[in-house]
């Protein structure tokens, strides 16, 4: 698929899932639920995900997916004509601007940790074993330390991202998705088996499912909150981009269903092998975002055939963060190539180079600028923070407002082709719940401030 106009639509039903998966699957699943869950306390963290899941993520996904098609056109175009249709204020187009530069911001710290995950392939492959947990801690911050190579690996990771966006190759990535997504997952459930087998999967269980409500603070429910939007990679553009390829026939409302499940699937198992082996080994599940990179080099290790199974695991990751790595650029690059009429390979290196400058301060906040702090958090913290805790929740009320309130209710329910009734629960949610949802959630957090 290229993104020239005139747009084209996806090959088939699978194809649309298969990139949108691709965009939400990604190091959110395997990197950071696990870390998140760890630091945030277990329990109180996935259950307060897993309901955001439901009654904010997955209605807004329908919503992102409408507008895309609706707008058939880059997030800002496609705000902009949904705006007008509706005879609401051009204002509205600015949501389209929030999300396609909040995407680049994320990419500039993404990008670093798929760096890190390329690092841990080339360790892999030539051998590299760390048969304790103290020698795992130490290389994982060996690797922190060291700018160069944090930048070096970093660079080679974003030219592959904006390699396969400057040649609009979409299909090429729809056609290995096909095949290396289900391999992720497999490899996930045989994590999984191995952590039931050597590692101690009941504790994490209990520590992923007991509801212990006094762990329930301000900080914990926006961070499930941001977490939920981040996975299922709302709010930033990028799945309004690819539901701008949909074709008119396919459901909205089938597929969002199918996305947010294997989303959230992925990043239960992973959740579940780590911390089985976490718990195992005697380490710190509230290690923060090194815990998966301190914990599955150490199984692997261990694991008969574990050199050639991490290498495959690591890789399998690195595809996925690549498909979602590719979908934070792509939106911009539509703008710049429809709406300015720029050379589309000049556009991705254009924005590329934009996103590694900063992904070089980035790679500096972790070890010579570390020193460097606003509020306590280094830049790489920053990004995270306000994109995942702000911009995005932000965008995807203002998404829940645009779509339930200001749309003409025709209109929706022309895109949302499902039965009167099913229509009006999902419009419904979207228009007091997740709304609610999300206003609630910050008012907590302002009404909570731990640190
Ligand atoms: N959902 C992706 C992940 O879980 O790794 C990250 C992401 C991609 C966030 C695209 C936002 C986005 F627009």
């Amino acid at each position: 698929m290229s993104a020239a106009a005139p747009r084209s639509i996806w090959s088939s039903r699978w194809a649309f899932i298969l990139v949108t998966v691709g965009s939400a699957v990604g190091l959110g699943n395997i990197w950071r639920f696990p870390y998140m869950t760890g630091a945030q306390g277990g329990s109180a963290f996935v259950l307060v995900y897993l309901l955001c899941v439901a009654l904010v993520g997955l209605p807004l996904l329908m919503a992102e997916i409408l507008i895309g098609r609706r707008g058939r056109g880059n997030p800002i175009s496609a705000m902009l004509k949904v705006s007008e249709e509706n005879g609401a204020s051009p204002w509205w187009g600015l949501l389209g601007w929030v999300g396609v530069l909040g995407a680049l911001l994320i990419l500039s710290y993404y990008s670093v940790v798929a760096g890190w995950i390329v690092d841990y392939i080339y360790q892999t492959v030539s051998g590299v074993k760390v048969m304790t947990p103290e020698a795992a801690k130490q290389h994982f911050d060996d690797l922190l330390a060291d700018p160069l190579q944090l930048i070096f690996w970093n660079t080679i990771f974003l030219a592959l991202t904006v390699g396969v966006v400057a040649r609009g190759v979409l299909s090429g990535i729809e056609r290995a998705s096909l095949l290396l997504m289900p391999a992720l997952f497999i490899i996930l459930l045989f994590l999984v088996f191995w952590g039931g087998m050597v590692g101690d999967m009941r504790a994490a269980w209990h520590f992923m499912f007991d509801f212990k409500p006094e762990l329930l603070t301000g900080q914990v429910v926006l961070s499930a909150m941001g977490h939920a939007f981040f996975s299922l990679s709302l709010g930033m553009g990028a799945i309004m981009a690819y539901g701008s390829y949909l074709d008119k026939h396919t459901s909205i409302a089938h597929n969002s269903f199918w996305i947010a499940l294997a989303d959230t699937l992925v990043g239960l198992l992973a959740g579940l092998a780590v911390f089985s082996f976490t718990f195992a080994h005697g380490l710190k599940a509230s290690s923060g975002p090194g815990l998966v990179f301190q914990t599955l080099p150490l199984v692997f290790a261990h694991m008969p055939g574990g050199q050639v199974v991490g290498a495959f695991f690591f890789l399998l990751v690195l595809f996925a963060a690549w498909t979602s790595a590719i979908s934070l650029v792509e939106p911009f690059v539509a703008w710049m190539t429809e709406r300015l009429g720029i050379h589309r390979a000049v556009a991705a290196w254009g924005t590329g180079l934009a996103v590694w400058l900063l992904g070089v301060a980035v790679c500096l906040s972790l070890n010579d600028w570390s020193g460097w702090k606003l509020f306590g958090l280094n830049l790489f913290d920053q990004l995270d923070y306000l994109t995942s805790r702000i911009f995005m929740p932000l965008s995807g009320l203002a998404i829940a407002v645009f779509v339930g309130w200001i749309m003409s209710r025709k209109n929706v329910r022309d895109e949302i082709t499902l039965p009167a009734a099913h229509f009006l629960i999902w419009w419904r949610i979207l228009r007091y719940v997740t709304i609610l949802a999300i206003v609630m959630v910050f008012v907590y957090r302002l009404t909570n401030p731990d640190p």
